[in-house]
């Protein structure tokens, strides 16, 4: 069976961008593959590696799986895994590092972009980003990658390491092919290109029904319609872009366009059908949520399925030792190693 592999950075909560961007393709695919979910928290620390942000890591691991199943990932068809506690992702990353050149790397934008959103100069490890994460990738030989835009160039490298790999040495990784999202991107709340936690934008997968509503009667619109009886532009308007990616009654949001469009509707009925069609998404998440919330059982998964993934991960390394010669070389070391009296052993 082929397999799928995703996951993300344990930093917070998931809202509206990533479900378009990539869990829904997470949920849409999961039940068809042999799926891996992997909480990257050597990753976070390219950008973020402050004690406080490991401290909390944990918590914010619990939240994202919980986010994922309870947006409708069946916990009993994926494993998902700590990433820093397999110790094998480390040493494949390091095999991985000679098969990409640091130019390559540096013309990936979204690596600078993450160096300059955190204010800090390009670390060495931001630099390999990629390139860790082709260890996630190949470590359980994933075929399979839903991700977001930002991600893609990421998985582009994954390919060429093991294409690199496999014409090297022999072969042995499968080439990962992208699973783009729905949306590219999706705007914040607040009309700002992208939806964000830091950019304080968002609504969260998590949020009550009060709070999506709160949220929604906030956002940002069309600016130069002070009255409802103006016409208004539907193209490029945030509360349009959310209708068309989450409301269900397409009836309905044709309805309000003709209508914005004509000057005959006011923000706030947009708003409204908006909230209640983003709710009525919500909901069922809710209860899910609910179900899965409790003491122990997020851990459990994941524990669980980090020593399963550990497995699954020394097989891989060890197969491309054995292409690379390198368990021939410590065999042929060891036969030959012998213990010297001369050397007072
Ligand atoms: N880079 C992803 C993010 O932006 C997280 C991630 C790490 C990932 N390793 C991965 C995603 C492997 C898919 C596959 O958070």
């Amino acid at each position: 069976m082929a397999r799928m592999l995703t996951g993300d950075r344990p930093t917070g909560k998931a809202h509206l961008g990533h479900y378009v961007g990539t869990i829904k393709n997470r949920v849409r695919y999961h039940s068809d593959y042999e799926s891996f979910f992997i909480v990257a928290d050597l990753h976070m620390l390219t950008t973020k590696n402050r004690p406080e942000y490991i401290h909390e890591s944990d918590a914010n691991a619990r939240e994202l799986v919980l986010d994922n199943i309870a947006a409708g990932i069946d916990p009993d068809r994926v494993t998902f895994y700590l990433q820093s506690a397999v110790h094998e992702i480390h040493e494949m990353y390091t095999l991985f590092q000679n098969l990409v050149t640091v130019s390559r790397l540096e013309r990936i934008p979204s690596l600078k972009d993450m160096a300059r959103d955190a204010n800090i100069e390009m670390p060495f490890g931001l630099l390999g980003y990629p390139v860790l994460q082709a260890a996630d990738i190949l470590c359980v030989r994933g075929n399979i990658v839903p991700v977001g835009k930002d991600n893609a160039a990421h998985v582009e490298v994954a390919r060429e390491i093991a294409r690199r790999f496999n014409s090297l040495y022999g072969e042995v990784l499968p080439i990962p092919e992208v699973i783009p999202g729905d949306v590219p991107s999706l705007v914040g709340t607040d009309g700002q290109a992208k939806m964000s936690k830091s950019l304080n934008n968002a609504i969260f997968l998590s949020n009550s029904a009060q709070e999506v509503k709160r949220k929604v009667m906030t956002m940002y619109t069309d600016p130069k319609r002070v009255r409802a009886d103006i016409p208004g532009t539907v193209e490029g308007n945030p509360v349009f872009i959310y209708h068309d990616a989450f409301n269900r009654n397409r009836a309905e949001v044709d309805d309000l366009k003709t209508r914005y469009r004509a000057g005959e509707v006011g923000d706030v009925e947009v708003k409204q059908k908006l909230a209640d069609a983003i709710n009525e998404m919500l909901e069922p998440m809710r209860e899910r949520r609910a179900k899965y919330d409790q003491p122990g059982l997020i851990e459990e998964l994941i524990w669980a399925g980090t020593e399963r993934v550990r497995e699954e991960t020394r097989q891989t390394l060890s197969a491309m030792q054995q292409a690379m010669g390198l368990t021939r070389v410590w065999n042929r070391i060891r036969r030959k190693a012998a213990p010297h009296p001369a050397n007072g052993f």
